[in-house]
């Protein structure tokens, strides 16, 4: 099903678009994971028939696949003017793909326009310079709040936010569980055996209280000097009554 753009779409002036050239060669990629490895996971917090916006769509196949699941209504965006369009015309299904060429920070989108806003990766590259993930620099904090602040303002009321990235729940959590996008982390699944990835299920109009918000820690605290051993201590452990 396509949808009148007009419905959803603001100013288009606002749009900043940009090129990249390894999408002038590059047919697909997929970051990490493929739609076979969340694909039961989307099914259980993604019904049929919700408006669902994929941001920074990338040349993945995520929006393709989700379409041939039976998923109608799917917004697919990126900033790169030229994956949108390589994208758009990549199979039949993609004709049935909604795409735009938007800039996540600054959506020409009205308020409480979508169900599902869905990233794979996208948040993850607004962090590739930052050394320290406890201590994120000014650029990075503005970049993603704006990123957050726009998803949270398209999102409908109970609307969820579905974030997928490498990031760890310790240094996630701190970026999500903020009450000013008026929403809380409502369940983190991982994936994978060795090295892991994680879902991030973020649901609007969640009260804080409900989430998963055990999730934010303290960065830990540097220790500055080696612990020193008390021997006289050492045979306490016999006095332990089990
Ligand atoms: C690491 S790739 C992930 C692509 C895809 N989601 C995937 O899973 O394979 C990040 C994508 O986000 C897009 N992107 C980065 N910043 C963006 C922004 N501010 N607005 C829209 N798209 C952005 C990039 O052009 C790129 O296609």
């Amino acid at each position: 099903m396509t949808f009148d753009k007009k419905i959803i779409i603001l100013q288009a002036s606002r749009v900043k678009v940009k090129q990249a050239d390894r999408f002038q060669t590059e047919d697909v990629y997929e970051w990490l994971v493929g739609y076979h490895q969340i694909k039961d996971l989307l099914g259980q917090y993604i019904n049929k028939n919700d408006t669902i916006l994929i941001l920074g769509c990338g040349n993945s196949l995520l929006g393709e696949k989700l379409r041939r699941d039976g998923f109608n209504l799917i917004f697919s965006m990126d900033y790169c003017e030229n994956v949108v369009t390589n994208m758009s015309n990549h199979c039949d299904t993609c004709k049935h793909i909604n795409w735009l060429t938007m800039d996540a920070t600054n959506m020409p989108i009205r308020d409480e326009t979508f169900d599902i806003v869905l990233e794979k990766a996208t948040i993850d590259t607004f962090l590739v310079n930052e050394k320290d993930l406890w201590t994120l620099s000014a650029p990075t904090i503005k970049i993603i709040d704006q990123t957050l602040s726009e998803i949270s303002r398209i999102l409908k009321p109970n609307g969820k936010f579905i974030s997928l990235s490498f990031n760890q729940p310790h240094f996630r959590g701190l970026l999500y569980s903020k009450d000013k996008y008026d929403w809380s982390i409502r369940s983190i699944d991982t994936i994978g055996d060795d090295f892991h990835h994680y879902l991030y299920v973020v649901q609007k109009g969640l009260p804080i209280s409900c989430s998963t918000s055990y999730y934010v820690y303290e960065p830990p605290k540097i220790i500055e000097t080696m612990a020193t051993c008390d021997e006289s201590k050492e045979n306490d452990i016999f006095d332990i009554n089990l």
